[in-house]
């Protein structure tokens, strides 16, 4: 079973192949984790996303990663508007990371750093969907050497820290 990285800290500074957005189905870019990536990769990565958009919830497009120093792509994927749980929005979120990870898979990328995608504007409940990221990097079992978790306040953090200890405590035989 690969090893999920977790940190704190901003998803702009990783040091990885891929960073991943959680986008908007325009792929112009907007607040949160999504407009520090734009500000970070300057004006191209909207120019860029708008010959791919829309994007669907689910889905995930890449493009390169321009002025966001040390990182080769941009993955943007859009996440479920938490509505409640009754909508399907866990198969959604559960899409993102796996349709990500494919795609990083056939850049050749060997490093991927996640934020927590649906879990700001889009509402969805951190706890919950923690256990879907894990779950869905792991049954995906990816061929991207190391994926990074990153967190951008303590209490996301300390949710899949949480997760990935309880599903580490699963994995032991
Ligand atoms: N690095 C890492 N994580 C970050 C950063 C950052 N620099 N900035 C914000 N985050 C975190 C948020 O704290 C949250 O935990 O990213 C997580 C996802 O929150 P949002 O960015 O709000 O993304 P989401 O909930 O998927 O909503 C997407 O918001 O910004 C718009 O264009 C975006 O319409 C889309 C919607």
């Amino acid at each position: 079973m690969e090893e999920i990285e977790l940190v704190l800290g901003d998803i702009t500074r990783q040091r990885v192949d891929v960073v991943v957005t959680a986008a908007n189905e325009s792929l112009l870019g907007g607040g949160g984790v999504d407009g520090a990536v734009h500000r970070a990769a300057g004006p191209r990565l909207a120019r860029a996303g708008a010959e791919l958009a829309p994007c669907a919830p689910g889905q995930a497009v890449a493009t390169p990663a321009f002025d966001l120093a040390a990182v080769r792509h941009v993955i943007h994927t859009v996440g479920p508007v938490w509505e409640g749980g009754g909508h399907g929005e866990d198969e959604v979120l559960a899409a993102c990371y796996v349709h990500s990870l494919r795609l990083a898979a056939g850049l050749g990328a060997r490093s991927i750093a996640f934020p927590a995608i649906a879990t700001g504007v889009y509402g969805f409940p951190v706890r919950r969907a923690a256990e879907i990221a894990t779950r869905a990097i792991r049954s995906s079992s990816p061929s991207v050497a190391t994926i990074r978790l990153v967190a951008f306040d303590r209490e996301t953090h300390d949710a899949i820290a949480v997760t990935l200890g309880e599903d580490r405590g699963r994995s032991v035989p």
